[in-house]
């Protein structure tokens, strides 16, 4: 199938990539033409696993980037809408470049084409692009809008979209569900996964990946509902993690016997030190700004994102507590992405909690295996006198350190050499924000270790 996918952002990219990839025709367009120029070049302007490769096995092929919307808007029978929706003033989402290219296709249809709304947006968004596009295209124009939102993470965002959990379509109309119906076709059959050369099917992904289809409006509230959900997730386990510390208990084992329980689920209850990334503050902020348009209160929303900021400051406490005070110490800081497996630093709670420690008066050497030079960008307008620095290896950043503090979940931070750890110190103290390592194990090796939720293993309460 012919598809034009306008936006060649985080979501475009990979959509774009992932559709080449199960065999159909694809245009990415976008009106940075710096962007664009990069790209057919074959540069990958994003770090997602798997995505170089795709780009490269299409690109020039089934995978073509340009800056013109009207020719690939004419040539397709599926257009996607992935532009950004960043966070207004007062939290509700931005939909002006949902509008704007709204405008832009409506002139280039001609035939039938199924536009789909991909960025996350508002319910009713789909009513208002319908509204736009009929107002500017042609009187003899043909289409349907459809929903169709994305549940990719960051860092496995390639075998998101190939190996879903689900796809959701929200189409209104019988011709727009079964053009969407043979789009996905390749990953709701299985036939893509059996391929030879397919991106491997990560473990536990379901074999085929079932379709949903709902109307537009459901698939619009879907997507806001299952990010604000799992947000929520993070915060109950954050707070009870606070209870565990003042019962003296271990936030792991509650966590894992809460998580055994198959309605409730093991994932998403991993408390550290928040969540961040470019999605779930700002579309918990946007759902709050929908059901306020509503005339309801979801406070329940507010509450979870005052967690959410209050572990930041928690965490604060708990690294000054492990050494009193935090002026003219050296801090070495394991992490800045928001989470492993990208070099994304929005929102980043590493990036937050490195600004309060240079507040404070620490200096920090930081290490992050990608988001080093994501993360200069964040610190541009330090405080003059502010000592911060970076380096190349974990164990040049514990050299001379008061402290080690793991901030990101990167993979590698959870197998250090804690003997070269502790040596390299000036004091053995490792605060993880991310509870890597079991208590006494990093105490074993010599090390005060201060974790999340969790009391220490010299104390009184048995741990496995
Ligand atoms: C999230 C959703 O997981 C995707 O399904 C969704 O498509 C995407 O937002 C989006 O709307 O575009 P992402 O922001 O990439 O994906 O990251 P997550 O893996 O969800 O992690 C978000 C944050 O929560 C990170 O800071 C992570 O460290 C934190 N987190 C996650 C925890 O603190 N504990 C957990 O148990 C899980």
């Amino acid at each position: 199938m012919r598809v034009a996918v306008i936006g060649s952002g985080y979501v475009g990219l990979v959509a774009a990539a992932c559709l080449a990839e199960i065999g159909h025709d694809v245009v990415c367009v976008d009106n940075d033409s710096a962007r664009i120029a990069r790209l057919q070049s074959g540069e990958v302007p994003i770090f997602e696993h798997h995505l170089p490769e795709l780009i490269a096995r299409h690109r020039g092929g089934r995978l073509r980037f340009q800056t013109e919307l009207g020719p690939a808007v004419r040539e397709a029978q599926a257009v996607f809408i992935a532009v950004g929706t960043p966070a207004s003033e007062e939290g509700s989402a931005d939909l002006s470049y949902v509008e704007l290219v709204s405008r832009q296709l409506a002139e280039a249809l001609e035939g039938y084409k199924v536009i789909v709304e991909k960025s996350t947006v508002p319910v009713y968004t789909s009513d208002w692009v319908r509204r736009t596009v009929a107002r500017k295209a042609a009187a003899d124009a043909q289409f349907d809008v459809v929903s169709n939102p994305e549940f990719l993470r960051e860092g496995s965002a390639v075998t998101d979209f190939l190996y879903p959990d689900r796809i959701v379509v929200g189409a209104d109309g019988p011709r727009a569900a079964e053009v969407m119906t043979e789009l996905y076709a390749p990953l709701t059959s299985g036939e893509y996964g059996r391929r030879a050369g397919a991106v491997p099917r990560p473990a536990g992904a379901p074999d085929p990946s079932p379709l949903i289809l709902t109307s537009a409006k459901s698939a619009e509230m879907i997507k806001h509902a299952s990010n604000a959900f799992l947000a929520m997730k993070i915060s109950f386990i954050n707070m009870v993690a606070r209870m565990c510390e003042a019962a003296g208990t271990d936030i792991e084992h509650v966590a894992a016997g809460i998580g055994t329980d198959r309605r409730i689920g093991r994932s998403f209850l991993r408390a550290g030190v928040g969540f961040g990334g470019s999605c779930f503050p700002k579309d918990l902020k946007a759902f709050r700004a929908v059901a306020e348009e509503m005339g309801l209160e979801f406070r329940l929303l507010d509450e979870v994102l005052r967690i959410n900021e209050e572990q930041r400051q928690a965490f604060l406490r708990k690294v000054k507590g492990a050494l009193w005070n935090l002026k003219g110490k050296r801090l070495a800081v394991l992490g800045l992405a928001f989470k492993a497996g990208t070099d994304d630093v929005r929102e980043s709670p590493a990036i937050a909690l490195v600004q309060s420690f240079l507040k404070e008066g620490a200096e920090v050497v930081a290490h992050d295996p990608a988001a080093i030079e994501a993360a200069k960008a964040e610190f541009a307008g330090l405080a003059p006198g502010a000592r911060l620095s970076f380096v190349s290896s974990p164990y040049e950043a514990a050299e001379g350190a008061d402290a080690l503090v793991i901030l990101t979940e990167w993979p590698e931070y959870a197998r250090l050499d804690l003997d070269r750890i502790r040596k390299s110190l000036r004091e053995p103290v490792l605060v993880d924000g991310r509870n890597l390592y079991r208590p006494e194990v990093v105490e074993g090796k010599g090390l005060t270790y201060v974790s999340v939720g969790r009391k220490s293993a010299k104390s009184p309460v048995a741990t496995n």
